[in-house]
C-alpha cells in the first residue's frame, strides 16, 4: 500500500471557497495518492470559533505534506501571513506568465517574481504612541542569503537566464543595502546567471513599458507583494496568478488574489490562479506530468474562450472548472 500524501485544504472566505471547489474537481480527477483534510480559517471562522487561525488548523498544516489555501478576507495578516511565517515557508514564487486568447497589455510576458516571505515590514513589529506609528523593517543576512540562493536555483533549474533584484537602497541604506550587498555575494557563485539590479519605483516602470527585460525577480516581502500585483496586471488580471510558498519543511500553496468581497457569492471568479497554485504544489510533490497535463488543458480552455467575465467570457466559476476537466478526459482518450 502506499502512504497517501496529506494534503491540507483550507477553502477560506469569499471566492477562495468558490475557486477551492473548482480547483478539487480538477484535482481529484487526477486520481492521485492523496489524502484531502479539510481546514477552517478566516473571517467566518474567527466569527465561527472566535478565531481566525485556530491551532488545529494551523497543526494540521505543519503536519501535512502540502496546503492548498484559498483566500480569506480582512484577517488575511493574522491568517496568511501568520501561516507564512510559522510554516517558515521562506520563499513565495510567483509567476506571471502571457496565456494565449488573453487580451491583456503584453504578449509573451514570463516573469517569476521571487519574494522573501518571512521578514521586512511585515514582520508585524508595529507600535503606536502619542500621536505617532512606527513599522519596524527587519531584515537578516540569513534570511538575505537564504532567498538570494533559492531565487539563483530557481533560475538554473527552470533554464532561465537573468536575475534582477529590486530595492531601495538609495534611500533605506542599512536595510535595502544589506539585501542588495548579500544578493551580490551569492550572484558571484552563479556565474552562469546573468545578475542586475534595479531601484524599485524605476522597475515599476519598466514592468510597465517594457517587461521583457525581466525574468526572475527577487525582492523583500512588502516590494515583492507590490510588484507581484503589477506583474500579474500586465498579464490579464489576478484571476490568472498562482503562487507557492516554499520552505525547508513545509509548503503552501495560493492564488495572489484575495477574497474578493466584489464578486463573492456570484460564481464567476476565475478559477485559473487557483488551479495553477495546486499545478505548482503537483510540481513540488513529483508529479510533474501531471501539473503540465492540467496546465495545457487550462490553457487550451482559455484560448478557446471558455473563461469566466474577467476575461471576457459568460462562463461561471465552475463551468470553467468542467471545460478543464473534460478537456483532460479527451486528452486521456488521445
Ligand atoms: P482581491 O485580490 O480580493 O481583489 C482585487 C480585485 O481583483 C477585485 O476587483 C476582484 O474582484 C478581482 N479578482 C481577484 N481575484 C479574482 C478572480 N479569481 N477572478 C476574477 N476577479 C478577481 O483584493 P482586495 O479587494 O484588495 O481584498 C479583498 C479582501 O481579500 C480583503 O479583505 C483582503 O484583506 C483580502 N486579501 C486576502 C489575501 C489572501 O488571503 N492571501 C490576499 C489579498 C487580499
Ligand atoms: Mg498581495
Amino acid at each position: 500500500m502506499i502512504m497517501k500524501k496529506k494534503i491540507v485544504v483550507i477553502p477560506g472566505d469569499g471566492i477562495g471557497k468558490e475557486v477551492m471547489e473548482a480547483a478539487m474537481l480538477v484535482l481529484r480527477e487526477l486520481d492521485l495518492p492523496f489524502e484531502y483534510i479539510y481546514m477552517e480559517a478566516g473571517d467566518e471562522c474567527a466569527e465561527k470559533y472566535g478565531t481566525p487561525l485556530p491551532e488545529e488548523t494551523l497543526q494540521a498544516c505543519k503536519e501535512s505534506d502540502a496546503v492548498l489555501f484559498g483566500a480569506v478576507g480582512e484577517t488575511a495578516a493574522d491568517v496568511i501571513v501568520k501561516l507564512r511565517f510559522e510554516l517558515e515557508t521562506f520563499a513565495n514564487i510567483r509567476p506571471a506568465k502571457s496565456f494565449r486568447g488573453v487580451k491583456a497589455l503584453y504578449d509573451n510576458v514570463d516573469i517569476v517574481i521571487v519574494r522573501e516571505n518571512t521578514e521586512c515590514l511585515y514582520k508585524g513589529f508595529e507600535f503606536e504612541f502619542d500621536g505617532v506609528a512606527e513599522t519596524v523593517r527587519i531584515i537578516t543576512k540569513k534570511g538575505s542569503e537564504r532567498i538570494a540562493r533559492f531565487a539563483f536555483e530557481l533560475a538554473r533549474k527552470e533554464g532561465r537566464k537573468k536575475v534582477t533584484v529590486l530595492h531601495k537602497a538609495n534611500v533605506m541604506k542599512k536595510t535595502c543595502g544589506l539585501f542588495r550587498n548579500v544578493c551580490r555575494e551569492v550572484a558571484k557563485d552563479y556565474p552562469d546567471i546573468e545578475y542586475n539590479e534595479y531601484y524599485i519605483d524605476a522597475a515599476c516602470m519598466y514592468l510597465v513599458m517594457d517587461p521583457w527585460r525581466f525574468d526572475v525577480i527577487l525582492t523583500t516581502n512588502m516590494f515583492g507583494d507590490i510588484v507581484s500585483d503589477l506583474a500579474a496586471g500586465l498579464v490579464g488580471g489576478l484571476g490568472l496568478a498562482p503562487s507557492a510558498n516554499i520552505g525547508e519543511k513545509h509548503a503552501l500553496f495560493e492564488p495572489v488574489h484575495g477574497s474578493a468581497p466584489d464578486i463573492a457569492g456570484k460564481g464567476i471568479a476565475n478559477p485559473t490562479a487557483m488551479v495553477l497554485s495546486a499545478c505548482m504544489m503537483l510540481k513540488h510533490l513529483g508529479y510533474v506530468e501531471e501539473a503540465i497535463k492540467v496546465e495545457r488543458a487550462l490553457e487550451e480552455v482559455i484560448a478557446e474562450g471558455k473563461t469566466t467575465p474577467d476575461l471576457g467570457g459568460n462562463l461561471k466559476t465552475m463551468e470553467m472548472a468542467e471545460e478543464v476537466v473534460r478537456k483532460l478526459r479527451e486528452g486521456l482518450r488521445a
